[in-house]
């Protein structure tokens, strides 16, 4: 191992953040038992939150970005990882309290790490990375609260974004309708849509989000990563017993709604927390994404590779919503 090695670290300078690729130790990372030497790491929209300075996603500063990484054990205190074993980390606080992937070595807590399932590489690991697990889970949820395709369509909103294109894909997969709520209605991300197994598109920008506590019902259920009024009308639209799974908030992070579409309705709104979980349904759910719910179209998906150096231009991007699937970093390739 290098005595120093290439890191992309945010700093905190008076008010504002600042990303900067610099040269560090490993004494320098936050502790862990185990040192990975980094293969991939990619791009998720808190990433690029981070590493723009948009938005406060570290909780300790400098930490170095990136909320996922895959690669190689170098050294590990826990007798569980050998030298040279092939492991993924997602969330776990990596990039956020803890440093993160964007970055060619990693030193994370034993309890974080993932044997890297039998089925994926350790690229296909990153095309997926916290986006594709987030959406996995979302689909768990909603089956264990009785989702079934015969209840209708599920609505996907940000579905060009990286959690979006990997529900569209599972969904389909586990034999759902699937509506593309989309901001971007082009040529290029139609086709891409459709590719994923989108059977409808539709113009986000044009719809009527309606303001009765309920408006007709049209959607089985819901798979959200916009937050705000995109989410407040996924509350009025969604069919009786139908479930809604809230990931994100690129839109925004209020939501402004009444009890009546789930005392009337049924409907559930399910929390969807990939960073912290029971380590049981971790494994279980990268083990899924491994095997039969694997999305088929995982390299369209994972359509762009870039270095470390061009991090910070391709954050830049991500904020501003122009995601048209996932983004992998290639840092040590695969080893
Ligand atoms: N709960 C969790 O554990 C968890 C895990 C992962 C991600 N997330 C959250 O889920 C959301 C999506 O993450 P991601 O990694 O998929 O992001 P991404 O790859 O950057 O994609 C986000 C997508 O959302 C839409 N969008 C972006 N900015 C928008 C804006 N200002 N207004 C309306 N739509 C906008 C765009 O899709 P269209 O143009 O197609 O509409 C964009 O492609 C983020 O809020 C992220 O923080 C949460």
């Amino acid at each position: 191992m290098t005595a120093t090695f290439k890191a992309l670290r945010v700093h905190q300078v008076e008010k504002s953040f600042q990303a900067r690729l610099e040269q560090i130790q490993i004494s320098d990372l936050t502790p862990g038992e185990v040192v990975i030497r980094v293969a991939y790491s990619c791009l998720n929209y808190k990433d690029a939150l981070a590493v723009s300075g948009k938005g406060r996603i570290m909780r300790a500063m400098p930490r170095v970005a990136g909320i996922d990484l895959s690669g190689v054990v170098e050294s590990s205190a826990d007798p569980q990882y050998r030298l040279g074993d092939k492991v993924l980390v997602t969330g776990c606080n990596i990039g956020e309290l803890l440093d993160g992937g964007l970055a060619e070595f990693a030193r994370v807590p034993a309890a974080a790490v993932v044997p890297l399932p039998t089925g994926l590489s350790l690229s296909e690991a990153m095309a997926l990375g916290t986006a594709g697990f987030t959406a996995a889970l979302a689909l768990r949820r909603m089956l264990e609260n009785h989702q079934a395709p015969e209840h209708g369509p599920i609505a996907i909103t940000g579905p060009t974004g990286g959690v979006g294109s990997v529900a569209i894909s599972l969904f389909k997969r586990a034999g759902f309708q699937v509506a593309a709520i989309t901001g971007k209605i082009t040529p290029e991300s139609e086709k891409y849509l459709r590719l994923l197994g989108a059977d409808e598109i539709v113009d986000r920008n044009s719809l009527d989000l309606g303001s009765k506590p309920m408006e007709t019902a049209r959607w089985g259920g819901a798979v959200d990563n916009l937050g705000g009024d995109t989410l407040t009308y996924l509350t009025r639209t969604v069919k009786p017993w139908g479930n809604i799974g809230s990931v994100g908030l690129a839109q925004g992070h209020t939501l402004n709604t009444t009890v009546m579409p789930f005392i009337l309705r049924g409907v559930s709104l399910l929390g969807i927390h990939s960073v912290e979980m029971p380590r049981a349904w971790r494994l279980d759910i990268w083990k899924h994404l491994a095997s039969d719910w694997k999305p088929a179209q995982l390299k369209d998906i994972g359509n762009r590779t870039i270095s470390l150096e061009e991090v910070p231009a391709v954050c830049a991007e991500l904020v501003g919503g122009r995601a048209l699937g996932r983004t992998i970093v290639r840092i040590g390739g695969e080893l």
